[in-house]
């Protein structure tokens, strides 16, 4: 049997991934993979347990063993993510548990430990798959690879609106400074760096709002699947 198609949503946060991964996957009916929730879990249960940040080797296990699950909650919206019977889906938005998430993703076992449950998220009728290594490393095969950019002050704000608008109390300063250090250490980690797949189409969108660079997306994802082109 052929494999499921994949679209890869890769950049860095705050250049509006998220929002535009949900809207595609319940326009298209496709799954979707948010993969920096399984980053942001792994740093979560890392600080419940009390193991350091820089234990490789217990960090892995926790990745290995994640008792996780998500739930779609509509267009725009992130999936529901449920740890061990628990809701943590407001804990792990944190700029803390994202900061965190950043320095357990530098680590080689613990990229490998997850990415095989990445790779299972590739079921029928299709994936979006969102995060910093989808269309170079995880989903090297993807039918489409998109790659959003955004200048560091628009993303700052962005994420600054998202996390005030989700109750989450925040700096702007800090957070400024917060995505300056986590860029620099997701570009310049050995593994997977951030960085866009040779063959990905790159959007800046510091210029636009959302519902235009859904427009330029849907206009691709029509180009790509003529197939779906109806859908739009
Ligand atoms: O996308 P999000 O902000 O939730 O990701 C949190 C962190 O997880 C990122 O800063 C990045 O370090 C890491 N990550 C990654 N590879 C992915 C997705 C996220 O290294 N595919």
């Amino acid at each position: 049997m052929s494999k499921a198609p994949v679209i890869t949503v890769d950049g860095p946060s705050g250049t509006g991934k998220g929002t535009v991964c949900s809207v595609l996957a319940t326009k298209l009916q496709w799954h979707l993979l948010d993969s920096g929730a399984l980053y942001r879990v792994v740093a979560y249960t890392a600080e419940r347990r009390g193991v350091a940040l820089d234990d490789e080797s217990a960090l892995a296990a926790i990745a290995v063993s994640l008792d996780l699950k998500f739930e779609n909650r509509g267009p725009g919206e992130d999936n529901k993510t449920i740890l061990e019977a628990s809701d943590v889906s407001q804990p792990i938005r944190s700029e803390k548990c994202g900061n965190a998430a950043s320095r357990v993703a530098a680590l080689p076992t613990v990229r490998e430990a997850l990415l095989q449950r990445q790779r299972q998220f590739r079921q029928m009728p299709g994936l979006i798959a969102d995060g910093r290594d989808m269309g170079t490393h995880v989903f090297s095969d993807a039918e489409l690879k998109i790659f959003l950019t955004a200048s560091a002050e628009e993303r700052a704000k962005r994420r600054y609106k998202q996390l005030k608008e989700k109750g989450i109390n925040v700096n702007l300063r800090d957070l400024s400074a917060d995505i300056a250090e986590r860029d620099r250490r997701d570009k310049e980690r050995i593994v997977s760096p951030l960085k866009p797949a040779e063959d990905a189409i790159v959007i800046d969108t510091t210029m636009c709002d959302v519902n235009a660079v859904n427009r330029q997306i849907f206009s691709l994802v029509q180009n790509r699947f003529a197939d779906l082109a109806a859908f739009v």
